[in-house]
């Protein structure tokens, strides 16, 4: 089920939404049976309790609505209110959020009795400002807020009120956000603390679901055996994957030596099994790969070979050649050493694979060696003690980086006649003898693109305007 399905003058109502729906029936304001989406009912009945305390009574005058009920509403509303009015609040049937099952608007108790005239209820604004404080705390929004009419495409209606659970109300309350702004716009990079057990796409999908946000994604594939620093990036944030997976990383690695696998870790089958040597100098043999080698890539890895993954040909038992890809190990130290166990801590580049290095790193001793644990500790600027579990996501405790607190390249502002350009993707001048890539910015402090040096000029490398 989509709790943050958008529904708008833009966005129709789909077919396909009403299979996960569930409607509870119960009565609205004049007795009449009506119905909501299943939570969405149970968080209300939750706001009704809490509300009464502070002696405010509330009451569903409108909830779920076929395309008919909204057709007829749209007329009733010409003979209550004029054709100007039904035109501006009423949406045209197949646009309404009330279809989804998930808007509620709520009618106060004044004087005893519950109101059914929005301008009755518009002399409320009090009564309905201090409701709007609590709502987020119960999973809603208030949908069509004051100041935000030319984004949401209505006026502002202090009875809609929209469920999309608890964890979506409150970044879109706490950073004061339209549905729509946050569907589209919200975006970021989220350090994350993956857990044994989860692939990285795990991970993404878990994000995703979270956030209702499809445009999510991972920067460096962390196996389920491995934890640690997994950078995700949410939105607009994409469009900059390339460039974190870049990133130098750090990891700390558990080794058992005297043996050999297929997948050169734990998990995988056991190959070959040697006695350990005696008076192995680790430190000395760590010490040889502070250096820039080609790595074998491991047979088991999601790297393509003639548009096959390799993985694929070692399930199938076919033999392949594998590609070594040229990495440097920038730093490496033994942490700890025990019997035919070891741990060591290192800095490596792009697509360094430790299970590889662990590998070869046997193959010198001349015993053989597994990757037993992984742990990535940093990736480019951002480490271990700064990255969220997803249990403290869940819980809205995580930070959210702008795409220019994790790269680091100079940042511009530029004036109206360069914003055009760049919002345009057009060439400019390397005034500002630019190296490699520039974030630009225009004097709201929006980020408008990312650009690159070509010659003496620079050119646009990804737009974000
Ligand atoms: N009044 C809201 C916009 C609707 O008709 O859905
Ligand atoms: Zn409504």
């Amino acid at each position: 089920m989509d709790y943050s399905i958008l529904v708008n003058k833009d966005n129709k109502i789909k077919n396909n939404y009403y299979k996960d729906l569930k409607l509870v029936n119960t009565k609205d304001i004049e007795n009449a049976d009506i119905q909501v989406e299943e939570k969405a009912f149970e968080a209300y009945l939750k706001l009704k309790e809490f509300l009464k305390d502070k002696n405010i009574e509330i009451a569903i005058a409108s909830s779920y609505r076929s395309i008919e009920t909204q057709e007829s509403i749209y007329q009733d509303f010409i003979v209550r209110y004029g054709q100007d009015y039904a035109d501006s609040y009423v949406a045209t049937p197949g646009y309404s959020e009330h279809h989804t099952g998930l808007a509620i608007d709520i009618s106060l108790k004044i004087n005893g009795e519950f109101i059914d005239d929005n301008d009755l209820l518009m002399e409320n604004t009090k009564t309905f400002e201090e409701i709007h404080k609590y709502i987020k705390d119960f999973g809603f929004i208030l949908r069509y807020p004051e100041g935000k009419e030319d984004i949401t495409g209505y006026p502002y209606e202090p009875w809609h009120l929209r469920y999309v659970g608890i964890f979506i109300s409150n970044i879109i309350s706490d950073n004061n956000l339209t549905l729509e702004e946050y569907k589209n716009n919200y975006s970021g990079v989220i350090v994350v603390n993956k857990e044994k057990g989860y692939t990285s796409f795990d991970i993404v999908n878990k994000i995703s679901k979270l956030f209702g946000i499809k445009k999510v994604g991972h920067t460096g594939t962390l196996d389920p055996l491995a934890e640690g620093v997994l950078l995700v990036c949410i939105g607009q944030a994409t469009k900059i994957v390339e460039l974190l997976t870049a990133k130098d990383k750090e990891y700390i690695a558990g080794v058992k030596l005297g043996i050999e696998t297929d997948t050169y870790d734990s998990v995988g089958e056991i190959i070959k099994k040697t006695q350990v040597p005696n008076h192995i100098d680790l430190k000395q043999v760590l010490n040889s790969y502070k250096k820039t080698y080609l790595q074998e890539v491991p047979i088991y890895s999601a790297v393509k070979v003639n548009g096959k993954k390799l993985y694929d040909y070692a399930r199938e038992g076919k033999k392949v050649e594998l590609p070594k890809k040229e990495v440097t190990i920038k730093d490496i130290e033994l942490l700890k050493n025990e019997n035919d166990t070891f741990t060591f801590k290192t800095l490596v580049t792009k697509g360094c694979y430790i299970r590889s290095l662990i590998n070869d790193i046997g193959h010198d001793i001349g015993c053989g060696a597994i990757m037993t644990s992984l742990v990535r500790t940093k990736q480019g600027k951002v480490g271990i003690n700064e990255s969220y579990k997803i249990s403290d996501i869940e819980n809205n405790n995580y930070k959210l980086y702008k795409i220019e607190e994790v790269l680091e390249y100079p940042k511009v502002i530029v004036d109206d006649n360069l914003e055009f350009k760049i919002k345009n993707g057009m060439k400019i001048f390397n005034n500002w003898k630019i190296k490699d890539k520039v974030l630009f910015f225009n004097e709201k402090d929006k980020l408008l693109g990312i650009y690159e040096r070509d010659n003496q000029k620079l050119r646009v490398w990804k737009n974000f305007s």
